[in-house]
């Protein structure tokens, strides 16, 4: 059994950060032990324009602790007014490292999603020239299709299209929840990856709806069935390449969430990497860890590895209840579970 475990640095690939005060939050959090976060554009005025990243990577950064070498890695946000000089110029910045596609209305800030998602064809062949990585969050928003289903209809009606006429797009499939996306990617070349958050790996639905609605696991894509989180499990520690860390970490007031219309996401950043290791311990493979966090997303987006590390101990401690949140507060990702494993920080 091992008490200790050194990995090269991790870094997220999928996180909220928001603006203004929640920055006080957020950039601390996302600062603490990851080398690079990729930063979500869905603000209430989206993340556009390279000028918007610029801007808002400025802002970021004005927050991140003294002394910490972490970077933002930023993203701009896919509307039906997206043009290829946006593209040529996001791959021109060095600062940008993708674009995202929301289908428009799937979730938090997302009014300004795409409306019809051939019309981005030819932005998408401009992504595939310039090899710019398009990440999509994987959800038709049909009132036809049931939530439970939204994932897998949208990778049928939509990602197989886009994988044919698109082969050498590289592409992150975000927040896989279900088999079908484990075996979609799977089964897919080098070209497709996927990240999958802490929340899908430890929760299904029940988790979330059985003696109680619990509105702190409510988030987008929804918890599926006990099936697809056992095949998260088997994707996210089997020691497959193709799947990484991305925590979608997203901050939220409790008020909004604890309301009679809550909204969605889960804030994991006090436990992040630790929530991972629990999930890594429990199948039996601390040593597939490693290339997860600090591996496999560092390669699909062709950047270097972080040259520092990060020590992992075997020490139980129990995440928070609640974190101060703009003048109101945020309860986390697992509050008050105790966990195995904790992060040494020098
Ligand atoms: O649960 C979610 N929350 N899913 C998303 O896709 C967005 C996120 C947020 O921004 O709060
Ligand atoms: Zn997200």
């Amino acid at each position: 059994m091992i008490n200790q475990l050194t990995l090269i640095q991790p870094d997220d690939w999928h996180v909220h950060l928001r603006d203004n005060e929640a920055l006080d939050v957020t950039v601390p959090a996302a600062a603490r032990y990851f080398g690079r976060s990729i930063v979500m554009p869905n603000l209430k005025m989206p993340v556009r324009k390279v000028t918007d990243a610029s801007r808002y990577r400025q802002r970021i950064l004005q927050h991140r602790p003294k002394g910490s070498k972490w970077l933002p890695l930023m993203v701009l946000y896919l509307t039906d007014d997206t043009s290829k000089e946006d593209i040529f110029e996001a791959k021109k910045s060095g600062f940008v490292h993708a674009v995202k596609y929301y289908p428009a209305g799937a979730t938090t800030n997302s009014a300004n999603g795409v409306s019809q998602l051939t019309r981005l064809d030819p932005i998408f062949d401009a992504m595939q020239n310039s090899d710019l990585v398009l990440q999509i969050h994987g959800e038709v928003t049909d009132e036809n299709t049931d939530i439970f289903d939204r994932e897998s209809v949208f990778i049928d009606r939509h990602l197989r299209r886009i994988k044919e006429q698109f082969p050498e797009l590289r592409i992150v499939l975000e927040h896989i929840t279900t088999a079908q996306a484990v075996q979609y990617v799977e089964e897919n070349d080098r070209y497709l990856s996927a990240t999958i958050t802490p929340q899908h790996l430890l929760y299904n639905r029940n988790h979330m709806l059985v003696g109680g609605i619990q509105p702190h696991l409510y988030c987008l894509p929804i918890l599926k069935r006990d099936t697809h989180q056992k095949a998260l499990v088997k994707a996210a520690t089997g020691g497959s390449k193709k799947f990484f860390l991305g925590t979608d970490s997203a901050p939220h007031a409790m008020e909004a969430k604890e309301s009679a219309c809550g909204c969605a996401g889960c804030f994991s950043h006090p436990a992040a990497l630790e929530l991972y290791a629990e999930v890594f311990d429990q199948a039996d493979v601390m040593h597939h860890l490693e290339a997860f966090s600090s591996i496999n997303g560092a390669q699909f987006y062709q950047l270097p590895l972080n040259e520092s590390q990060i020590t992992l101990v075997k020490e139980s401690w129990t995440v928070p209840h609640e974190i101060p949140y703009c003048g109101s507060k945020i309860v986390p990702l697992a509050a008050g579970t105790k966990l195995n494993w904790k992060v040494k920080l020098p």
